[in-house]
């Protein structure tokens, strides 16, 4: 059976700031069929692109990034908020729908050439990847794609990493 995976994502008015409309994926994780419908369709995704190495921001792209890293049986390279990674790391600064905030990634997270996957749950302005795509490729990494649980299309985040591959499971 094919779920509707619409129906594991909840909407909140005015969080966590007046006028943000809040798209929660927790429905979706807390549902096992739901959870594992939605991985295994990013999985399919990434299988056609031959990729290394998954990269996701925190927090919510570990939760999208990891299963399908594991399904891969390839590696998950966290990207961080300040003072999180302990080793050398590179740093890409960004806004978001609500606030601005950096991200890092330690500096030996990717090997030059590697064909890198950028996970997140939800794409809204796109700030985030924007940014984390940037650290995929200070390190000398190749992003072959992005994928996302949730696309805020009104925001159009996608113009902001024009020329990549993105692959939304639901559109808003
Ligand atoms: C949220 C979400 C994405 C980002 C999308 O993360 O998980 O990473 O915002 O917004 P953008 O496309 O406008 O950049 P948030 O920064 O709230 O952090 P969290 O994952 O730690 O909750
Ligand atoms: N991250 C940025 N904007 C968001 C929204 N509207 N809902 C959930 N997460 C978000």
């Amino acid at each position: 059976m094919v779920l509707n995976l619409k129906d594991y994502v909840a909407s909140y008015p005015n969080f966590p700031e007046p006028g943000i409309l809040f798209r929660d994926i927790s429905p979706l994780l807390e549902n096992g069929p739901a959870y594992h419908q939605a991985t295994n369709e990013i999985v399919d995704y990434a299988k056609k692109l031959n990729v290394d190495v998954v990269v996701g921001p925190e927090a919510r792209g570990f939760i999208v990034g990891c299963p399908v890293a594991y399904d891969l049986d390839i590696g998950f390279a966290p990207a961080r908020k300040k003072g999180k990674l302990p080793g050398k790391t590179v740093k890409a600064t960004y806004g978001l729908e609500y606030g601005q905030s950096a991200l890092y990634l330690h500096a030996d997270a990717i090997k030059p050439g590697q064909r890198v996957l950028v996970t997140d749950d939800l794409l809204a302005t796109g700030g985030t990847i924007a940014a984390t795509i940037k650290l995929v490729e200070d390190l000398g990494g190749i992003v072959v794609g992005t994928a996302f649980l949730v696309e805020l299309m009104d925001l159009k985040g996608r113009d902001k990493i024009k020329g990549y591959d993105v692959f939304s499971l639901m559109k808003y």
